[in-house]
């Protein structure tokens, strides 16, 4: 496995494994890889010749007072667990070389697919993935890039980018991996106390909870979202950011489940924000 950190090496290798005639599937990721990230290195490896992770702390999706800094990183463990999942290149660059001083160039998906969830809580976000994703798929140049549905919403944002900007490349989305107790995965889950990593699994099953009551014929958001809501604030040391119930395509709000829809949730564990959803199918 290559490890490239310098963008010029980069499109050299690309363009020779592209002469060669071979597919690339590619996974960015921020690393500190788990199972979850490497569900996406697997079904690259299947599907295509050569795969490529990115491995980057992008400081552009991150606001003041989040956690850039402290957000974990482990490169030579993500080698080796890239390496052992398939990946043929990882690409780190360096924040200085991607974003040079006068870097000047944002890319932004408008409307109500970025306004609410992770949107409203984290203004700006979606604006750095969307950025940076922007330039990674232009430097990769790959024929189908693999995300998570953990993050649902960015799945959305990115798709509609590339829909949008008229890139040629598949989008897929692998399913959430999740812990022996539901916990999805995520590398900020190392951020838990004991405690507070006992009672994480609450956000998964209370959406589990308001699955059986759709299934039971409940379709009044206002109703499946208090379900919610009572769960997880009946867990100590929890603060609930937003538990919503929106339409799967505009990601608008959804008085009653009429057609498929996206119960999605973040909520701090102390400092820590995890997110997670589920889709209720109609
Ligand atoms: P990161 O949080 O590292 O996630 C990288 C990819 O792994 C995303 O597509 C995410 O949805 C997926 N992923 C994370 N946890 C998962 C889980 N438990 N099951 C399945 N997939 C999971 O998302 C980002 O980085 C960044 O925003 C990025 C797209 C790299 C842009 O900087």
């Amino acid at each position: 496995m290559d490890y490239l950190q310098d963008l010029v090496t980069l499109r050299g290798k690309i363009s020779t494994v592209r002469k060669q005639g071979n597919s690339i599937g590619f996974v960015p990721t921020m690393g500190f890889l788990h199972e979850g990230h490497l569900s996406l290195i697997r079904a690259a490896r299947a599907q295509n010749d050569f795969v490529v992770v990115s491995i980057f702390v992008n400081p552009l999706q991150f606001g003041k007072g989040e956690d850039y800094a402290e957000y974990p990183r482990d490169l030579e463990n993500d080698s080796r667990l890239a390496a052992a999942a398939g990946c043929d290149l990882i690409f780190s660059p360096a924040v200085r070389d991607f974003y040079p001083p006068g870097y000047a160039t944002h890319v932004e998906a408008l409307g109500s697919i970025t306004q609410g969830l992770c949107g409203a809580s984290r203004p700006g976000h979606f604006r750095g993935v969307t950025t940076v994703l922007v330039k990674l798929f232009n430097l990769v140049t790959p024929d189908r890039t693999y995300f998570g549905q953990k993050d649902a919403q960015q799945c959305l944002v990115v798709k509609k980018m590339l829909d949008d900007l008229n890139f040629n490349i598949q989008f897929k989305i692998m399913p959430t991996v999740r812990e022996a107790d539901g916990l999805a995965m995520s590398s900020r889950n190392k951020f838990l106390t004991p405690r507070q990593r006992a009672a994480a699994p609450v956000l998964y099953q209370s959406l589990r909870q308001v699955e059986a009551l759709f299934r039971g014929g409940e379709r009044n958001g206002a109703v499946l979202k208090d379900k919610v809501h009572r769960l997880i604030t009946a867990v100590p040391e929890t603060e609930i950011d937003y538990i919503e119930i929106v339409g799967v395509d505009g990601l608008k709000p959804a008085e009653q489940v009429e057609k498929s829809c996206l119960v999605a949730l973040a909520v701090k564990f102390g400092s820590t924000r995890l997110i997670d959803n589920i889709i209720l199918e109609v």
